[in-house]
Formats: structure tokens, C-alpha cells, sequence
């Protein structure tokens, strides 16, 4: 997810748009750049890798006059946060300046295509290709080579594009993913969001899917991209410019939940084809992976839980002896590594010392090492041979939402390539994982839309509750581990997570009227032996909050209230029931009036043991 910003009119344009860039920092900040067409008609371009303050220190030696411009700051998806990568990218002619946000899927055969017809591309991004396709199909006309590029770009991109000869227009494009337009007076802005804007107007226009845009200082003309025009309305934005960032809504962890839909499209973007599920990340280990004898995961706190689906799925699709480590446990009983132990990291940050360091061993004796991370250019990238990246943009809430579900989506990814990899896929399952795949964020959108009231009403009703105990089994065990997580974390109420068969076995003596079940309920081959376990606890007074699966509608005979969310494959449930446990923490939380993005003694990332 990276910050899109652009400007035309006649005020000076780079002190409007660095403003801009920095209230859109918190969509990313590994580098930032700016292009302007000066007012002696020349293409100025500064970029420099790091936070926006360094760009700033850069332009402060001499930022030319501009009545045009486009700015940028990124949260890199392909290739490292470095200067040559950071937006914007720049053709041949050094006339076309181009600043995207999103994943161009296509773009290994673009860029290929690109070079063998005489382009030289400087950097490794994908977004690079659109600036040398646009250079391709220019004759004049700005928009119209715009809209004749974008034919032949496949995936997801917010763009705004600059020419030097036409420094009277400022051109931009949206396919699933965000870009605005704001309407001043005599002057407008295109935007990744209203935040960017919002202290110049209140005024914006929301693009749709597959609109181009072309402004001028006083004119806004949106077509699609075979050139028909389209209309979109003109909204009044009531919103502060701290509520502009986190999207209106209060806090960052709520719109990081509602991102997750967004989050997981992202995800499967490039992965999840018509025909196939491709990891091309995975192609430096190939030979490994086809002799590999046993899979260590090792992660820590949210990242641990995910791992604990994936290493689930692991060992029942590849029939490989898979174990699931605590990072900080790993070091002082080491599992048997050698070349044949396949050890796959997961961390958001990517910087989590607790598992860095046992990555680190794993690579030092010889084992193969895959790192599944949110951020680009992490500590964690360096320690390991092949790295997958989660594709969820910017997370800035403290606890974990929108990465724990692309964790457990991308892991459930790797697990079907390498079982695949191994013979141990058949096609009937590998078109059974695509739909469901596919379908996955739309029925994330659907869990959100059926439990964010219901999970607020039930937060007030269990907010004076002496502590909770979530329970699941199979693949809703470390569901009920990540909800209880959740609770803890940012309401600081008592909450465990248990196996349901471990219930019996002691955790039940808690159980009493005050403490109330928390069941992951959702349909599943162990629902029966989950059933009895319920029943357990229902018999010592506890209240049952159970999450199920729409429909199943006999799950009210065991339970007090219900959380209902869509059905999926049983491996990719706890991606949609963990969205209504977020949600109850969440509502728990503010009921409760803590800190909800940034809870007491927590840290995003935790760099020390
Ligand atoms: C910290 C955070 C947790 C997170 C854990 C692992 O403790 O507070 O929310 O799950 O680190 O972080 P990582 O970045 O490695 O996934």
C-alpha cells in the first residue's frame, strides 16, 4: 500500500504535495519521491529511499517552481526500498514520470516485452513498465496513451501519470485499489485518499474500477479505459484530517479489520490464477523443497497462531512431519536442522528478534529457509532463501488483524505449492482451494457485514465477565488461541485459549457463570466432538458464544448467542471466524476505554529477546 499524491493549479506545487505525502506517511514510508514540470518547462525528479524526512532534507537545497506535480510514498511489494526503486519511475525519454500504488500482475512478460524492444529499465518495479508502455503509445495526447497502456496491464493499480510536454494535465487511473479526486477552486488534486486533500477541500469525487482520470486547473473528465465517459458524484467530506487517515473511522485496528477483504485480494493477487496456484517466490528452492524430510515453523504471538494453521495444513497435505515453534523457545531445544528440515519463518514485521534469531541457526547449519513477512526489506528478508510477502500493506495498529488473516491465507497458499511441488496435490483439490480462494475476500466482506452490530451489542453485554475461555478444535484451535490473544491484548480482560478436549482435563474448574465459552464452532469435521466438549462447559454454568457457520442454524441448541460467517473449505476457515473474535475485542475494548492502538506494554515489533 503506498500514498499516491498529485496537484495542478497555480500555486507553487512541491510545498502542497510534500504536505500531502505526510499525511499519507502511514500508508508506507520506505521511500518517497516527487516529479514536477517546472515553470521553465522542465521534468524535475527527486526520490530517496527511507522515511519522507529524507526527501524533505533533499528538496530543501533547491525544489524548482511548479504549477503541476505528483508525489508518492511507498511501501514496496517488488523490489527493495532503495532510491532507484522508489516512485516515481521514469521512461526513456525522461519526459513520463509515473507513481502507482497496488501489483501490476503481468509484469515479468512487460517488462521482458519492454527490454527486447529497446527499452532500458533502471530499476527492478513493476510499475516501471507502465511508464515505458506509456512512452510506447504516446502520439500527443497524454490521456489517450494513458488509457491505450492500460490495455495491456493486468492487476491492481492506482496511477497518476506526468508528461512534460503537457504540463497543463495530470492524468490518473484506479483498479482495485483507492484514488480520489478533489476539487478545489481553480486548482485539483488527485489522492490516494481524502487525507491527502482534506486541508484544500472538502470537495472529492471517488473514482470506480477502471476509470481514468484527466485533470486540468479547473476541469475533471473521467472516461474508462476504452475511452466512454463516465460520471461520479461530487461528495462533501465532513471529516477531520485525523479521521481522514484512518479512513473515518475511529481507530486503526477497526479499519484494519474492514481492510481485510482489501488485504486478502491482495494477497491471492498474481497467486491464486484461473488454472493454478503459483508461488514463483518459491522457485530458488525448488530442489530443496522436492527432497525436504520434515517443516519447523517458528514465529511468535499472532504470527505463532497463524503458523499453527499452516503447519496443520502442512503436515496433513504434504504428509511431511511438520512442527510449530515459539520463536523465543526454538534455540534452547532445537529441533533436529539439516539440509533436509524445510524451516519457514513468519513474521509481519519481519524484525521480530525472538524469531530472527532461530532463522538464523536454521540457515547456519544448512536448513532452507522460507520467510513469510508483511514488510519489504526487513531483517528477516536477508536471513532466508526464498521470502513470500503477505501483499497487506501497512499495518499500524498494534495488534495483528488484516496480517494474522493473510498469514494464515498465504501459508495455506504455500502449503497446497509445496504439496503440489511433491505430487501430493490432486487437481480436483487445487481447483477446489482456487474457488474458495477466490472467494475468500468477498466472504470476509460478508463475515464483517454479519457480525460488526451483533458483535458490539454482545461486547456491552460480556463486558463486566471475570474472564473468558475460548475454546476450537482442529484448525479453530489456534483460532480460539488468536481470538483469547486479541481479548487480552487490547482489553487487558483475563482470557485463555484451549483445545476443546483439554477443557476436561483442568482449564474447566474456571468455568462458572461469569467466565463464559467462547466456541469456534464453524462447520467442520470435528464439530460432533466440539459439540460435547460445549456441552461440558454448558453444564457448569457458562454461558456459550458461539461462532458458526450461516445456516447452521441447530448451532443455537448449544448456545447463547451466535456469531454467524459465511462457509469455505474447513482449511480456510479461520480466516473469517477470527473476524468476528477481532471485532468483539475490539467492541470489549472500547467499551472498556483502553488504548486500542497502542495497548498498555505492547509493541508492534519487538526487536530485543
Ligand atoms: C509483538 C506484537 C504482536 C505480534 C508479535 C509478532 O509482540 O505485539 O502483535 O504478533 O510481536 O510480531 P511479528 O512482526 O513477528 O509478526
Amino acid at each position: 500500500m503506498c500514498g499516491i499524491v498529485g496537484y495542478i493549479g497555480p500555486r507553487d506545487a512541491a510545498p502542497i504535495l510534500m504536505d500531502g505525502l505526510s499525511r499519507l506517511e502511514y500508508r508506507g514510508y520506505d521511500s518517497a519521491g516527487i516529479a514536477l514540470v517546472t515553470n521553465n518547462g522542465e521534468m524535475f525528479v527527486e526520490k530517496k529511499a527511507g522515511k519522507l524526512s529524507n526527501l524533505r532534507t533533499a528538496l530543501n537545497e533547491s525544489t524548482p517552481l511548479a504549477a503541476v506535480g505528483l508525489a508518492h510514498t511507498r511501501w514496496a511489494t517488488h523490489g527493495r526500498p532503495n532510491d532507484l526503486n522508489a516512485h516515481p519511475q521514469i521512461d526513456c525519454t525522461g519526459e513520463i514520470t509515473v507513481i502507482h500504488n497496488g501489483i501490476i500482475e503481468n509484469f515479468r512478460e512487460l517488462r521482458q516485452g519492454l527490454a527486447e524492444r529497446g527499452h532500458t529499465l533502471r530499476s527492478e518495479t513493476d510499475t516501471e513498465a507502465i511508464a515505458h508502455l506509456v512512452e510506447e503509445t504516446y502520439e500527443g495526447d497524454i490521456g489517450d496513451a494513458v488509457r491505450r497502456a492500460l490495455e495491456r496491464v493486468h492487476g491492481a493499480y492506482a496511477i497518476a501519470v506526468l508528461h512534460k510536454r503537457e504540463p497543463g494535465r495530470l492524468v490518473g487511473a484506479r483498479m482495485n485499489v483507492p484514488l480520489i479526486v478533489g476539487l478545489g477552486n481553480g486548482e485539483n488534486f488527485i489522492a490516494s485518499d481524502v487525507a491527502a486533500v482534506l486541508c484544500h477541500t472538502d470537495r472529492v469525487q471517488f473514482l470506480e474500477e477502471g476509470d481514468v482520470v484527466d485533470i486540468d486547473a479547473d476541469t475533471v473528465h473521467i472516461t474508462s479505459v476504452e475511452g466512454n465517459d463516465r460520471m461520479r458524484p461530487v461528495h462533501t467530506i465532513d471529516w477531520s484530517v485525523e479521521a481522514a487517515e484512518k479512513g473515518g473511522y475511529s481507530h486503526f485496528m477497526l479499519k484494519e479489520m474492514h481492510e481485510q477483504p482489501h488485504a486478502l485480494r491482495s494477497s491471492i493477487t498474481g497467486r491464486v490464477l484461473d488454472d493454478r496456484i503459483d508461488l514463483p517466490e518459491l522457485a530458488p528452492l525448488r530442489d530443496h523443497l522436492e527432497k525436504v524430510e520434515r517443516v519447523e515453523f517458528v514465529a511468535c504471538g499472532s504470527a505463532n497462531y497463524a503458523s499453527a494453521v499452516g503447519s496443520y495444513l502442512f503436515q496433513s497435505w504434504t504428509g511431511l512431519p511438520t512442527r510449530n515453534n515459539i520463536g523465543s523457545e526454538f534455540r534452547y531445544s532445537p529441533p533436529p536442522l539439516d539440509e533436509h528440515t524445510l524451516v519457514i519463518a513468519v513474521s509481519q514485521s519481519g524484525e521480530t528478534a525472538d524469531t530472527i534469531a532461530p532463522t538464523r541457526l536454521a540457515r547456519s547449519i544448512g536448513s532452507p529457509v522460507i520467510a513469510v513477512t508483511n514488510a519489504v526489506g526487513s531483517a528477516i528478508t536477508r536471513e532466508a532463501d526464498a521470502v513470500v510477502f503477505l501483499q497487506a500493506g501497512p499495518e499500524i495498529a498494534v495488534v495483528a488483524t488484516k496480517t494474522f488473516v493473510t498469514q494464515v491465507t498465504t501459508l495455506v497458499l504455500l502449503a497446497a505449492a509445496v504439496a503440489k511441488l511433491r505430487g501430493r496435490l490432486s487437481a480436483e483439490r487445487e481447483r477446489e482451494l482456487i474457488t474458495a480462494l477466490r472467494r475468500l475476500p468477498d466472504d470476509a466482506a460478508r463475515a464483517l457485514e454479519l457480525t460488526v452490530g451483533p458483535s458490539q451489542e454482545l461486547a456491552r453485554r460480556y463486558v463486566n465477565s471475570r474472564g473468558f475461555m475460548f475454546v476450537g478444535r482442529g484448525v479453530g484451535f489456534p483460532v480460539a488461541l488468536e481470538g483469547a490473544l486479541k481479548l487480552k491484548e487490547v482489553s487487558y480482560v483475563h482470557a485463555e485459549g484451549q483445545a476443546a478436549g483439554e477443557l476436561k482435563h483442568g482449564p474447566i474448574s474456571l468455568l462458572d457463570a461469569e467466565v463464559p465459552l467462547v466456541a469456534i464452532m464453524t462447520r467442520s469435521s470435528l464439530k460432533e466432538k466440539l459439540i460435547s466438549n460445549v456441552m461440558e462447559g454448558r453444564a457448569r454454568d457458562a454461558r456459550v458464544l458461539a461462532v458458526a457457520t450461516e445456516g447452521d442454524e441447530a448451532v443455537r441448541d448449544y448456545a447463547d448467542d451466535v456469531l454467524w460467517v459465511p462457509d469455505t473449505l474447513e482449511e480456510l476457515s479461520p480466516v473469517l471466524a477470527v473476524i468476528p473474535l477481532q471485532l468483539f475485542a475490539y467492541h470489549t475494548a472500547v467499551a472498556r476505554g483502553t488504548d486500542v492502538d497502542q495497548p498498555r506494554n505492547l509493541a508492534k515489533s519487538v526487536t530485543v529477546e
